[in-house]
């Protein structure tokens, strides 16, 4: 049998009509099985948590059609389920200019994308320029995105963290180790394939209240239990020194608020500090588990243990050694399904 055609590069979002038929074959499915798959670092990635996310989902029927992350970031959660069929279509959404445009650009303006990130200059003096442009349109709010996700230390784009290596250059790391045009353009080759082959519908550049009321305007001939949320909001502690947009503390009360009264089914990730556990305990609509992994913090050699919490209105969690979950503050053994 003949291999089925790429699907054609796409210039604009999905209508949402689309979001109700069935993908396209994606041309590249090799790339869809790595671990990483974001052309984007960042700070905050959820890449341990995507398994825990996937077996969640795939525990709960219907299976659902919409997969919405207000909180996009670097993606990674969105786009692996997209990658592994777990959710057939996707829409990212993020209050930063330069986060949303470039998953914009990637998804629906890729060849050019491509072109001009070939054409950068890695240097400490184009690292200086980009941090200091106000660029006034997405393509360029995008290449910068990407210039300073990929040149400056743990990917922060904004505030006081300097160039990978150092001004000096120093370091055995230069400002230009993580910038592989081959893989680069391979990863944002995906991303366009995702949106081609139907899978990502949409990119919102918007606070995230705004993307609850967006689904429920543009996808409300989808029931609601075919729509599923990912939240990941800033950190609580860290976040003011790692994005442009953090939360004001009432804003982790109002989302809190917030998803007490939403009727679509959503999950929530947070690092597991005592005030977020105040903020979300267990109750007969909500579980809360404990997710502890592994991982090795960007510039060390060490192992560090990392606790998270997810939260989620699910209706069944499946048995697993992944998690814990959470009963009146004490992590306990998930023995029973909560039906
Ligand atoms: C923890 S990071 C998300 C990381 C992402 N899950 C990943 O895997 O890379 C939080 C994101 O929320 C965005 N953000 C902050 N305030 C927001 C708001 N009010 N509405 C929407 N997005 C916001 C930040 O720009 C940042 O990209």
């Amino acid at each position: 049998m003949a291999d089925a055609q790429p699907a054609p590069l796409r210039d604009h979002a999905w209508p949402a009509g689309a979001v109700l038929q069935n993908p396209a074959s994606l041309s590249d499915t090799k790339l869809f099985g790595f671990s990483v798959i974001s052309p984007l670092r960042y700070p905050g990635a959820k890449r341990q948590l995507v398994p825990v996310i996937e077996t969640l989902i795939a525990g709960n029927i219907p299976p659902p059609k919409l997969l919405v992350e207000p909180f996009c970031g670097g993606a990674t959660t969105t786009l692996r389920l997209l990658g592994s069929g777990a959710v057939e279509h996707g829409i990212l959404a993020d209050v930063d200019p330069l986060v949303a445009a470039f998953w914009q650009t990637a998804a629906f303006d890729s060849a050019w994308l491509v072109t001009a990130m070939r054409e950068l200059t890695i240097t400490v003096a184009e690292w200086d320029r980009w941090r200091a442009t106000e660029p006034s349109t997405a393509r360029d709010r995008a290449l910068k995105c990407l210039f300073l996700n990929r040149t400056t230390f743990s990917g922060i784009l904004h505030g006081q963290a300097g160039p990978i290596g150092g001004r000096a250059q120093e370091s055995d790391y230069k400002i230009d180790c993580r910038f592989g045009f081959d893989g680069l353009e391979r990863r944002i080759k995906g991303i366009a394939d995702l949106a081609a082959t139907g899978r990502l519908l949409d990119v919102w550049e918007c606070d995230w209240r705004e993307s609850l009321t967006r689904v429920g305007d543009r996808y409300g001939e989808l029931e609601e239990d075919e729509i599923i949320f990912y939240f990941d909001p800033p950190y609580v502690e860290k976040a003011p020194f790692l994005y442009d947009w953090s939360f004001k503390s009432d804003e982790h009360t109002q989302l809190a608020k917030a998803l007490k009264e939403l009727t679509y089914r959503w999950l929530l990730s947070y690092d597991d500090t005592a005030s977020v556990r105040e903020l979300y305990g267990p109750s007969h609509d909500q579980a809360v588990l404990h997710v502890s992994h592994r991982y090795t913090a960007a510039g060390s050699e060490k192992r560090t243990v990392r606790d998270e919490l997810l939260v989620t209105n699910l209706k069944t969690i499946p048995e697993s050694d992944r998690y814990r979950m959470i009963v009146d503050g004490d992590d306990s053994a998930n023995d029973e399904p909560r039906l």
